[in-house]
């Protein structure tokens, strides 16, 4: 089916294509730019494509698809770097040079490479779609290849194969193969979603001790400009105790994904002392690329780490930021001319996201396994006002909410998670595992640790009168344990040895902290002037 552009704006193309389908992808021009079919009326619809329209002229042809927008689902995927339409950077600089040429159709996965296939089925055998019928290596993981129909099995290979051979042959003739493709908007189907009550350990103290996570929980990271959302993101995709992470680089600068590129190929996964990249997938969306692209780039991500997750692994996706995918969002509803919600977000921004945080979750798989999709997004509230509708949209279906303060990233004070905004629907769940694996006096440690800072903020108020001269030595040593909680504990200094705090280290230090406020508020009832005390610790 093919029809011509009648009306160009911007990222979005009218045409006069009769018998189209909401969200089915189509090819755009004389260079074939990937589009999806975004709202239709009675002899036009209306495309918004995630190539750049630079040079597309009215009357130039679009052709329809007749298929959604999809990802390529199967091995090879992990290690490797990708665009918002799951190009593989590697080979799309090897085709076309270091500037990515719109329109270049190349596959995602390499269909000349041989797997070596491990068939865990027998001929003869029933099987159901999504069950796995057998695995290939992929680096250090079993790649399970999951049906995509059911049947009796009439044939299945054994030993080394490419994506382009049929590994199993069903009674009836269907096969299955390798891989296979799914659409991006449809979320992957499971037996059964459990709610979170594993920890997600990202080796931050601040999270970790205060605002836990949990595997298959959804938490976001909201903070102004320089607030530190970047390097924390990129932390935790160092150091979380996870089987794979999928980092999505959503609109934000291209610089700081090549550092991380860079970064990241020479790191150790501390869990395991393998190659860190080898348990990661990058989706590069940067501020340079074309705007529309970046929700394919959240769509490609989340897909594709949920895929993972029906293996039975527990999967982590991290974005940076969300809200350069809001602000897409906004460019192409105005463009659609739609009705503005608030700020001129679209009306459908709260729905789209908390359908998008939806897809978080430990599931048990098709295939009997428990697997889980985490998910950790930033959101870059403009002027870092929390108030506006991104953010607060966030706030409504995330489970855990780390709010990043500017007062504190100006005293550089990092992470600078603000410890009395921020929340972890989480805590009881993750805290008994912790008192059951790490310290038996995890909880009592983090109401003292809260009870610290809640009263430094009390006796702030008296020492902005009476200066802290004024204040009694007991007030006093708790401001200096208070300090010492901040200075000490909170902060984690990125690029040193102590990013990443493991829970047990975690516990020993703020143990540390709390056993030198009690024995010195000993020593003040015995008589002893802090000055003193302060001194012989010294
Ligand atoms: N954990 C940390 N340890 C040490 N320095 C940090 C840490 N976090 C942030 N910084 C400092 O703060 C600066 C800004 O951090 P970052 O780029 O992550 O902020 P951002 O919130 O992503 O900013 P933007 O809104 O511009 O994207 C970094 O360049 C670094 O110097
Ligand atoms: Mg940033």
């Amino acid at each position: 089916m093919t029809g011509k552009i009648k009306g160009i704006s911007g990222p979005t193309v009218s045409v006069d294509l009769k018998g189209l389908k909401l969200y089915e992808k189509v090819c755009v021009g004389h260079s074939m730019l990937t589009g999806e079919v975004v709202r239709i009326e009675q002899d036009r619809a209306v495309i918004q494509t995630y190539e750049d329209t630079k040079g597309l002229s009215i009357n130039e042809p679009v052709k329809a698809t007749g298929t959604p927008l999809t990802v390529r689902l199967g091995p090879g995927l992990l290690s490797e770097m990708f665009d918002g339409l799951q190009r593989p950077l590697s080979r799309l600089r090897e085709e076309t040079g270091p500037f990515i040429k719109a329109s270049k159709d190349i596959c995602a996965l390499d269909y000349q490479r041989r797997w070596r296939f491990h068939p865990l089925k027998d001929k003869g055998a029933e099987i159901k779609s999504g069950e796995i019928i057998g695995y290939v290596e992929e680096g250090r993981f079993r790649h399970f290849i999951m049906g995509s129909n059911n049947g009796r099995v009439s044939s299945i290979a054994d030993g080394d194969f490419t994506l382009n051979e049929p590994l199993v042959e069903l009674e009836g003739g269907s096969k299955i193969f390798g891989c296979y493709e799914w659409s991006v908007r449809i979320p992957r189907p499971c037996k059964k979603k459990f709610s979170p009550s594993e920890p997600l350990i990202t080796g931050q103290r601040a999270m970790d001790f205060l605002f836990p996570l949990a595997r298959g929980g959804t938490a976001v990271l909201p903070g102004g400009f320089g607030t530190g959302k970047t390097i924390l993101e990129q932390s935790i995709a160092k150091f979380a105790g996870i089987d794979i992470v999928v980092y999505v680089g959503c609109g934000e600068r291209g610089n700081e994904m090549a550092e991380l590129i860079e970064d990241f190929a020479t790191l150790t996964d501390p869990w395991t002392g393998k190659r860190l990249m080898e348990r990661m997938i990058l989706v590069v969306n940067t501020s340079n690329m074309p705007v529309a692209a970046r929700e394919s780039s959240i769509y490609t991500a989340v897909t594709m780490a949920e895929y993972y997750g029906d293996m039975g692994y527990h999967v982590l996706l991290l974005a940076d930021s969300i809200s350069r995918w809001a602000e897409a969002l906004r460019e192409i509803s105005s463009s659609l001319e739609e009705m503005p919600g608030e700020e001129g977000y679209p009306t459908y921004l709260a729905s789209r996201l908390s359908n998008f945080f939806e897809r978080a979750g430990v599931v048990e798989t098709l295939s009997g396994k428990t697997g889980s999709l985490s998910m950790i997004l930033s959101v870059s509230p403009p002027g870092g006002d929390f108030t506006e509708p991104v953010t607060q949209a966030c706030l409504r279906s995330a489970g855990a909410s780390l709010m990043l303060d500017a007062s504190l990233a100006h005293k550089r004070h990092f992470p600078a998670i603000n410890w009395f905004q921020s929340y972890s629907l989480y805590e009881k769940a993750i805290s008994r595992h912790f008192i059951a694996r790490i310290s038996k006096k995890w909880d009592e440690l983090r109401q003292r640790c809260k009870e610290i800072l809640q009263r430094e903020s009390a006796l702030k108020e008296i020492a902005g009168i009476v200066g802290m001269e004024g204040l009694q030595d007991s007030d006093r040593l708790l401001m200096h344990a208070a300090e010492k909680v901040r200075m000490e504990f909170l902060c984690q200094n990125a690029y040193t040895e102590d990013a990443f705090s493991p829970p047990e280290k975690t516990v020993l230090k703020i143990e540390e902290i709390v056993e030198f406020y009690d024995n010195v508020q000993r020593m003040l009832k015995e008589g002893m002037p802090l000055d003193e005390i302060l001194k012989m610790q010294e």
